[in-house]
């Protein structure tokens, strides 16, 4: 399975925050937004990894994450200029995937619990058409919603809709069999002129080929889209990082636990980063020097 980070868009909403820089390169708390995603692609064991965004952003991009090997990862990039719809990472991926299947992540999509790396993989083995993520959430109608029938099984996604049909959000993590990724070249602009990654779900669905991963209560699903939910995304990786000590989304210790990298490549590493910054001396730490 190959990764997908699409971290392209406008992001109008949160001007002026975003006049110069792209919304998945603010800060998260201690590091930008993109290394939340890009950690969970690499924890669900993904390596080959496309990262979509627009033009004026690919420079910063490719500054802060480079290739990819000194993660070892290989990471490539590719540009979506008009935020035409989150399918449209799929068509923009298709060269890119191969014969592979995809999991594609949203660039302003933060999941964090324990289970959840053996969730994905689980998910990853077993992704025929495809596979969608449900969350529950006090606020659907923000979101894609599940329709799901007395056995739990997914029976309809709506996009946003007024009166949600269930409090079941379809978060912005997909994962597609290869042979999947076609259906996002059979769909149309929806009335706000995108294509809307539910329609190619929903396609999915009335062919009996689609299934929901609850995420329990034991996880966190957090989107950044608004000022609001950048400043409660901050608080809450703040307030676990400084009672347990520990980093979330740290992308040298996440490719080192992944074995992606051995302890040479992590103590070159750590030797980039001071001891000025918890991230520095936790990367430090781990890697003893
Ligand atoms: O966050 C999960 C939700 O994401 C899902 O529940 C919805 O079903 C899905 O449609 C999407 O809803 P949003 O309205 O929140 O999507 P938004 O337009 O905000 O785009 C999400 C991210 O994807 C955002 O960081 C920008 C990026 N993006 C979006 C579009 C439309 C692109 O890179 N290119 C695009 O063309």
């Amino acid at each position: 399975m190959r990764g997908i980070l699409l971290a392209g868009g406008s992001g109008t909403r949160l001007l002026p925050l975003t006049t110069i820089s792209s919304k998945q390169l603010l800060p998260i708390y201690d590091k930008p937004l993109v290394y939340y995603p890009l950690s969970v692609l690499m924890l669900a064991g993904m390596r080959e990894i496309l990262v979509i965004t627009n033009s004026s952003h690919l420079d910063a991009f490719r500054a802060l994450l480079g290739d990819g090997s000194h993660l070892g990862l290989d990471l490539r990039y590719a540009v979506q200029d008009e935020p035409r719809g989150i399918a449209e990472a799929l068509v923009i991926g298709r060269e890119f995937a191969g014969d592979e299947d995809v999991c594609l992540i949203l660039g302003d999509n933060i999941f964090y619990g324990q289970g959840l790396p053996a969730t994905l993989h689980r998910a990853a083995r077993e992704v025929d058409g495809c596979t969608v993520f449900g969350y529950p959430v006090s606020d659907p109608e923000r979101y894609g919603v599940a329709v799901l029938d007395a056995g739990g099984e997914l029976v309809d996604i709506v996009e946003k809709p007024a009166d949600p049909p269930s409090n079941i959000a379809v978060t912005g993590l997909y994962m597609y069999s290869n042979d999947a990724l076609a259906y996002a070249e059979k769909i149309s602009p929806s009335a706000r002129g995108e294509l809307e990654i539910s329609d190619v779900n929903r396609l999915l669905v009335q062919e009996g080929r689609s299934r929901i991963v609850q995420l329990g209560r034991g996880n966190a699903w957090l989107d950044a889209g608004t000022h609001d939910s950048l400043m409660e995304a901050s608080q809450y990786v703040q307030v676990l990082q400084k009672r347990q000590g520990m980093q979330i989304a740290c992308l040298e210790e996440t490719a080192f636990r992944m074995g992606f990298i051995g302890m040479d490549q992590l103590r070159e590493l750590a030797d980039r980063l001071t001891t000025g910054s918890v991230y520095g001396r936790h990367v430090r730490a781990l890697a003893r020097v």
